[in-house]
């Protein structure tokens, strides 16, 4: 359908969609120099705490999936819940150490699976050779907190007792946040980054970059925002919308952090003269 643009019958029905200097948001260069010094360091205060939130999101689930970094495994158990594999299953299931006789693997994969790992362990009855005596011959020579032979070996994985075995010899369900949690969560975190979303938003509107760009960082953000949480709950039944709150979450804290970024340079920049100028010889 076309619009139709210009007087008509003396009427502009064509949308106010103005540029930096006409639209009817307030500039923030129109504020007095200590009001824009203040936002200035609001601005400062929401950039830390951009970067301290991103700071705890690390270290708050880097562990959960027990492998260091923050994987999307993290994410996933955290939103979802997961069953990892024990480590020492997945290492003998992908066929390390060489060498190892076939016989001596499946015992050991045997007593993984038996669900008595514990039990099984030096149990005779369970096998001839058992899965201890089979850690000792076969893996201590490079899995020993000093190792005989240093090269090749991982000290930092020692299997040389029961304690150690155990802390790598567990497959572990890990479950989801409550879902009384969640909500909490997502009351606070939906209603104060919302808010701050839509400050900023503004803030940006109020500056005179590009509307384009203004236009596409508030899309990019509010977008992201959504289904940054949205994913939340979606994840809870769909493990793969795990990637919403990693795609989501990134696009909201790149897209907010350049906003914050373009509102602190507009406290920084100089109000317009010209116009100053033109409006004191009017009046
Ligand atoms: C020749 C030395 C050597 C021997 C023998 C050996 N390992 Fe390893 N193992 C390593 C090294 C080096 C790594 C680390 C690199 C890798 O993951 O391959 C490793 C990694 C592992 C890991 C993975 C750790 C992780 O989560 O990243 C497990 C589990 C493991 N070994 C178990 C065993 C078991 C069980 C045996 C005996 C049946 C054994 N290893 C024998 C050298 C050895």
């Amino acid at each position: 359908m076309e619009r139709p643009k210009g007087d008509r019958s003396g009427v502009t029905t064509s949308r106010v969609r103005g540029d930096s200097r006409r639209d009817s948001l307030a500039q923030l260069y129109q504020l007095p120099a200590a009001a824009r010094l203040g936002i200035l360091a609001i601005t400062a205060v929401l950039g830390g705490g951009f970067l301290s939130s991103g700071w705890y999101l690390y270290y708050h689930y880097e562990k959960r999936d027990e492998k260091p970094g923050l994987t999307i495994d993290d994410i996933k158990a955290a939103y979802h819940g997961l069953e990892t594999q024990a480590p020492l299953k997945t290492a003998l299931e992908r066929g390390h150490p060489e060498g190892l006789p076939e016989e001596s693997r499946k015992v050991l994969l045997s007593w993984l699976e038996s669900g008595q790992v514990f039990e099984n362990y030096d149990n005779i009855d369970f096998a001839d050779v058992t899965p201890k005596e089979i850690l000792t011959s076969s893996c201590i020579s490079c899995h020993a907190r000093s190792p005989k032979d240093a090269k090749g070996a991982f000290p930092s994985m020692p299997l040389e007792n029961w304690d150690d075995v155990k802390a790598v010899s567990a497959s572990k369900k890990l479950n989801p946040y409550p879902i009384n949690i969640l909500a909490l969560s997502t009351h606070t975190h939906a209603l104060a980054i919302g808010t701050m979303a839509a400050v900023i938003v503004l803030m940006t509107g109020m500056t005179r970059w590009p509307r384009g760009l203004v236009g596409f960082l508030s899309l990019v953000a509010g977008v992201g925002l959504f289904v940054d949480i949205g994913s939340w709950w979606v994840t809870r039944h769909f493990i793969e919308a795990a990637w919403g709150i990693v795609v989501g979450g990134a696009m909201f804290n790149i897209a907010s952090g350049l906003m914050l970024v373009m509102i602190a340079l507009e406290c920084l920049r100089p109000g317009p003269r010209v116009v100053i100028a033109k409006n004191e010889v009017k009046s």
